[in-house]
């Protein structure tokens, strides 16, 4: 496989690596892509939203631990507000790309930035909690990649069709027969919709 020179040296030194006592606000998340996981730990100043300090720990791959040591990098400084619109695509592009079946590695570590921004916003009252809904289900479903070309499923037009309704979740995938990532999509897509406590039920065709 090949690595740009930035993942590379990303991956042997790692920036922000470690864990923040008693921060601010923290996530962890797992990928249903590979089950690897990753946590990033903040500290913010409350008069100004300011990210002060940003630590990652990784226990995911080579892309992943650069994904985390770049975005932590360029969340440093940042406004919560600003870090949280950093994407996977710029984090992948700030490490001069990764190979299109590593780009979910990048979504991981993006994610669990967000979920961590999320976790300082509710505990300080500064959004609401986020309603369950459809809308709710398509952000999920664009963190399932497509590993032939590195682009997730609802951009690549391949959802056809989001349900919801009295807990049962109905997706409609298109994605042929002969294709050998059918079933890993099908399985991510279920495990991605699992985490949810609102869905009871899952029903994907495809
Ligand atoms: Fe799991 Fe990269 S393969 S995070």
């Amino acid at each position: 496989m090949q690595y740009s020179q930035k993942v590379l040296d990303h991956f042997m030194k790692p920036h922000n690596v470690g864990k923040i006592e008693n921060p601010d606000a923290m996530a962890t998340e797992g990928s249903p892509a590979c089950g690897d996981q990753v946590s990033i730990y903040l500290k913010v100043k409350p008069e100004t939203l300011v990210i002060e300090d940003i630590k990652f720990q990784s226990y995911g791959c080579a892309s992943n631990i650069a994904t985390a040591s770049i975005i932590t990098d360029m969340a440093k400084g940042k406004t919560l507000e600003q870090a949280n619109k950093i994407t996977w695509k710029e984090a992948a592009e700030a490490l001069d790309g990764l190979p299109p079946v590593k780009m979910h590695c990048s979504v991981l570590a993006v994610d669990t930035l967000r979920k961590a921004i999320y976790d300082y916003e509710i505990k300080h009252n500064l959004v609401e909690k986020k309603k369950f809904n459809k809308e709710l289900i398509i952000e999920e479903l664009k963190k399932v990649i497509y590993p032939k070309v590195g682009e997730d499923i609802v951009t690549l037009k391949m959802v056809k069709y989001v349900g919801f309704e009295n807990g049962v979740a109905t997706i409609d995938i298109d994605i042929p027969s002969f294709d050998t990532h059918r079933d890993n999509i099908v399985e991510e897509v279920k495990e991605h919709l699992q985490r949810f406590k609102e869905i009871k039920d899952i029903k994907i065709t495809i």
